[in-house]
């Protein structure tokens, strides 16, 4: 039997960054697969053989399984060791060892594959929302470019603002909402609260989640950049990248400036 918010709001939780925690990112997130059809469309159609994908912030693998057991060659950049180790046992476990890579690095320092050459990169699920300062973005969508061959591609997706929220400042705990836990079956729920910070555009979050008749949860907390479509087209162009394509939402919808998300591909000059 459910209890309430206020019920939940008396218990102790644990407090973890996001990123510490696969298992709770995982169940949270790990069945959630709407933005693969983009990335995987541009893998089908904009990749030459032999090439390798590099997913930069690639977390715990949600979205390379589908692309190790079909056998892409794929890099996996990550900064975050939790995640990363995760990400490198999910690939043990599809025994596609021989077509995985791995790094720990962020987007304006990684390598990339030790061996093959790069055709595309990609950010995806909001992971340049991590990049906090325009001159951290700048940089690593320089890096990025760098790391291309000529022609070589990069795309990223992230979300709209949250322009209520920043307009309102803060949204204390609610949206309590029940999930199942895929260990014991048992109910878990899960509720959040956020606040903007202007003067950095940060949005700080804090995610809980607590199990059915346990007295102690977990919180988890990250802080995402609010950036703004106008800000990454402008980044991406200040790299000196093209944009080929550009998507309002996760079904290929037409963009605008009021789009619930961005997804753009963009490429390199050729020579
Ligand atoms: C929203 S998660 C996305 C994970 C995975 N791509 C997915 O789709 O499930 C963002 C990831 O970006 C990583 N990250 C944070 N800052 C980063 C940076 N500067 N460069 C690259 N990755 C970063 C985080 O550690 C996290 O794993």
């Amino acid at each position: 039997m459910a209890g309430s918010l206020t019920d939940y709001l008396l218990l102790n939780y644990d407090r973890h960054a996001l990123y510490d925690r696969p298992d709770w990112y995982d169940f949270d997130y790990i069945g959630y697969k709407a933005e693969a059809p983009f990335y995987h469309g541009v893998i089908e159609r904009g990749m030459s053989e032999g090439q390798v994908f590099v997913e930069l912030g690639a977390g715990s693998g949600r979205l390379l399984q589908d692309l190790l057991r079909a056998k892409v060659k794929c890099h996996a950049v990550e900064p975050n060791i939790h995640m990363l180790k995760a990400c490198q046992k999910m690939a043990r476990e599809l025994s596609a060892i021989e077509v995985f890579s791995s790094e720990c690095a962020k987007a304006h320092d990684f390598l990339g594959p030790p061996e093959d050459p790069v055709g595309f990169i990609a950010f995806p699920f909001n992971g340049l929302l991590h990049i906090h300062t325009l001159a951290e973005l700048n940089e690593a969508l320089q890096h990025v470019f760098q790391r291309l061959p000529p022609g070589g591609l990069f795309a990223c997706d992230i979300m709209a603002p949250a322009w209520e929220v920043m307009e309102v400042g803060s949204v204390e705990w609610g949206r309590l909402d029940e999930r199942v836990s895929p260990q014991t079956g048992e109910p878990v729920w899960t509720y959040d609260r956020c606040r903007f910070e202007p003067a950095t555009h940060l949005m700080h979050s804090e995610l809980r989640f607590i199990e059915e008749g346990a007295s102690r949860g977990v919180e988890l907390y990250y802080a995402q950049r609010m950036w703004t479509y106008q800000e990454l087209l402008g980044a991406l162009h200040h790299a000196g990248f093209g944009v080929e394509e550009i998507y309002g939402d996760v079904d290929f919808a037409a963009f605008d400036e009021n789009s619930p998300r961005l997804l753009v591909l963009a490429q390199k000059p050729e020579g």
